[in-house]
């Protein structure tokens, strides 16, 4: 199966209004998930006739919401938080009714009040009769919210539920799920082949010990993660991690920086953006103890040597691809940064503050991104949030560069 690489990654929100087409949205979450996007559902009370919410809660992975008052449901994604959650809202069946209210502005139910809090993309699929379709106060419904850049995805002519034929029949699946690819797939990356480190290296000292440190890999992971869902074509070199392989990432496992610096240049000369979000080791032991150390003295001195610089190398190259370096500091993060980015030679930092819950191992980020004559602060996120704001910067930096 061939990934719809615009939704993989991303978070949709699809709300479920009552009609008899509300079979085929369970049909399409299965299809996004499939296809690696994040899915929530929030049915109206009229949608739960058609269809039952634990279908829904089965083939999205999440429990469905269906109401604005249910408090345990609040009190784990409150309908803001899940406004500011969604990459796109999609309304699929969309009845008439819904598309009234959405026109009104009402806030009357948990789903009208979500396509009113979000600032995502909002997409709409109609589904209704051919007579309450071609009404005038359905069509000026749909001209108004197509004038507020709500997109309408259908209808299609056909048979009717009602027996009658004609224009109101909800899109397919497939038709729904391709159309929000479609609309990703104009991504700032498509084309880009994109390689990146994470995780941390583990420089063994003897058989059972090792020097390395707390990076998780969660932000390297979630940038890739981003990159795909921006259109590239990712490679991922992973120092040891628990994570999971993101859809679509074709992932490289080291353990060594020697090993993530092979790995590397036997990728690199095929890619246009090279972005380093590893804790790399920067030193090995000297030497390498075939046994296991005894524990025999009070105090023990460990020679080390420097490891290489993947980063430094790579932005060193005859013909470097874009070079997007990463740096974590305990304080004057700017100042430490910026020499960075000079020394090393790099097309962009990001900086990451680290402690209070941020950087290495943690869920949230917040990132200060330099470039030659720039630079954007990324605020406090969940770091899959953080990274896509990071992938715009790049894919903007990126383009000016190159067409510069
Ligand atoms: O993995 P997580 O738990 O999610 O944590 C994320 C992170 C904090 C590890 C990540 O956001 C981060 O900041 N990574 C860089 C860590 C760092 O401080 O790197 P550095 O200052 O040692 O190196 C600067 C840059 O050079 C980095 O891009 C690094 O990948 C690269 N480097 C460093 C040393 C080396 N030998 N080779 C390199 O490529």
């Amino acid at each position: 199966m061939a990934v719809v690489a615009g939704v993989n990654g991303r978070r949709i929100v699809i709300g479920v209004t009552g009609g008899i087409a509300a079979y085929k949205s369970a049909e399409l979450v299965r299809r996004l998930r499939q296809h690696g996007a994040k899915v929530r559902v929030v049915m109206t009370a009229a949608a739960t006739e058609f269809i039952t919410p634990l279908t829904m809660q089965a083939l999205s992975g999440n429990p469905v919401h269906t109401s604005l008052l249910d408090s345990s449901a609040e009190a784990a994604m409150g309908h803001i938080e899940l406004a500011r959650w969604a990459d796109a809202v999609l309304v699929a069946p969309a009845s008439a009714n819904l598309l009234a209210r959405m026109m009104l502005g009402l806030a009357d139910d948990l789903l009208t009040t979500l396509c009113l809090a979000t600032e995502a993309p909002l997409f709409v699929a109609p589904a209704m009769n051919r007579v309450m379709w071609t009404h005038p106060a359905t069509q000026q419904n749909c001209q108004v919210l197509q004038q507020r850049g709500v997109k309408l995805l259908g209808p299609a002519e056909g048979e009717q539920a009602c027996g009658e034929t004609g224009v109101g029949r909800m899109l397919e699946a497939e038709q729904l799920l391709n159309a929000l690819g479609k609309y990703w797939q104009q991504g700032g990356l498509v084309g880009c082949r994109v390689l990146l480190t994470a995780g941390p290296t583990r420089e063994a000292i003897d058989p059972v010990r090792y020097i390395s440190n707390h990076s998780s890999g969660k932000m390297g992971y979630a940038v890739a993660e981003a990159a795909v869902a921006a259109g590239a074509e990712v490679v991922l070199v992973s120092g040891p991690t628990a994570l999971v392989c993101p859809n679509g990432v074709e992932r490289v496992e080291v353990e060594t920086a020697a090993e993530m610096s092979d790995a590397v240049q036997a990728h690199i000369e095929q890619s246009q953006i090279f972005i380093a979000a590893a804790a790399v080791a920067d030193y090995r032991p000297a030497a390498v103890q075939a046994k296991k150390m005894k524990k025999d003295a009070a105090e023990l001195s460990l020679p080390l040597q420097r490891t290489e610089d993947i980063l430094a190398q790579v932005a060193a190259a005859a013909n470097k691809p874009f070079c997007v370096g990463f740096a974590a500091e305990t304080h004057d993060l700017e100042k430490y940064a910026q020499d960075k980015m000079q020394r090393k030679g790099l097309d962009m930092i990001a900086a990451n503050q680290v402690g209070d819950g941020l950087g290495f191992n943690a869920d949230d980020n917040t990132l200060m991104v330099l470039w030659q004559d720039g630079k954007q602060e990324i605020a406090r996120a969940d770091k899959s949030i953080v990274a896509r704001e990071l992938i715009t910067l790049i894919a903007e930096r990126f383009h000016a560069q190159s067409t510069s």
